[in-house]
């Protein structure tokens, strides 16, 4: 695992777009795991404005998002679906019908699911990106989610439902109670991760993540054991690290 502390969010997201566009520009037909959440919408930010600026062609590429809310419609705007139409998907020449975000609405989400990890297993993610919980989650993968997990349904802890409710009107009611992600295996079966994270409330979480010992207490310290991991950090995410 290596660690880059930047200054801030903005330094954050261009060192962290520094480092997916070696695999951008050497494998025009990459397999992108993208996240959402505030945090990487800065990466996003620079990966399109090198794509206007010619650097970079999306058309061979395919996406696999970690994440959905279960029962949300997709026009909702915040649906994991919006979030990635409207902060990356509509600015670049990706063709749609190759991004893929997990079915919250499929009648059979178990099954719907399975295909899921299927799908992720047969196009093994090139990049990875990923934010993290104040809980250490990533993707929705809650602590105590086993590590040899696939896609599944989970019930979101209230805490990630508070710290969510920011994107519903601050209601947590009207967040989802309900979500399906990748999981922990699927995550770790990328050749390579970006985790990002901004903001003193991910402080604690960093530290567990880097630091602490690999548990499922704090899903993303599993992120130890991988061989190709980059953690940046803004200042004060990283504040227990030095
Ligand atoms: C959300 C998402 C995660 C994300 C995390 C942090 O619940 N499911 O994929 O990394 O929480 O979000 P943010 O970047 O907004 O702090």
């Amino acid at each position: 695992m290596i660690v880059i502390q930047a200054k801030d969010y903005d330094e954050m997201s261009k060192k962290a777009y520094e480092s997916m566009k070696i695999v951008l520009t050497e494998k025009p037909d990459a397999v992108l795991g993208l996240a959402t959440g505030s945090t990487p919408i800065g990466l996003y930010k620079e990966m399109i404005a090198d794509y206007k600026a010619g650097a970079v062609s999306y058309k061979k590429m395919t996406s696999i998002n970690l994440d959905e809310y279960v029962g949300l419609p997709v026009e909702h705007p915040e649906s994991y679906r919006s979030f990635m139409n409207r902060n990356l998907f509509d600015h670049i020449d990706i063709v749609k019908e190759n991004t893929h975000v997990p079915d919250g609405l499929a009648a059979d989400l178990k099954l719907a699911a399975d295909e899921y990890t299927a799908f992720a297993a047969a196009h093994p993610i090139d990049i990875q990106i990923l934010g993290i919980g104040a809980n250490g989650h990533i993707g929705f993968n809650e602590p105590g989610t086993p590590f040899d997990s696939h896609t599944h349904v989970v019930e979101l802890k209230e805490g990630t439902r508070r710290d969510n409710a920011r994107f519903f009107d601050n209601d947590i009611d009207l967040v989802p109670t309900h979500a399906v992600t990748l999981g922990m295996a699927d995550i770790m079966n990328a050749k390579a991760i970006i985790l990002l994270a901004s903001g003193a409330g991910k402080a604690e979480a960093v530290r567990d993540m880097v630091l602490g010992p690999v548990s499922e207490n704090c899903p993303a310290s599993i992120l130890q054991t991988h061989p190709n991991v980059l953690v940046v950090t803004d200042e004060a995410a990283g504040y227990y690290l030095n």
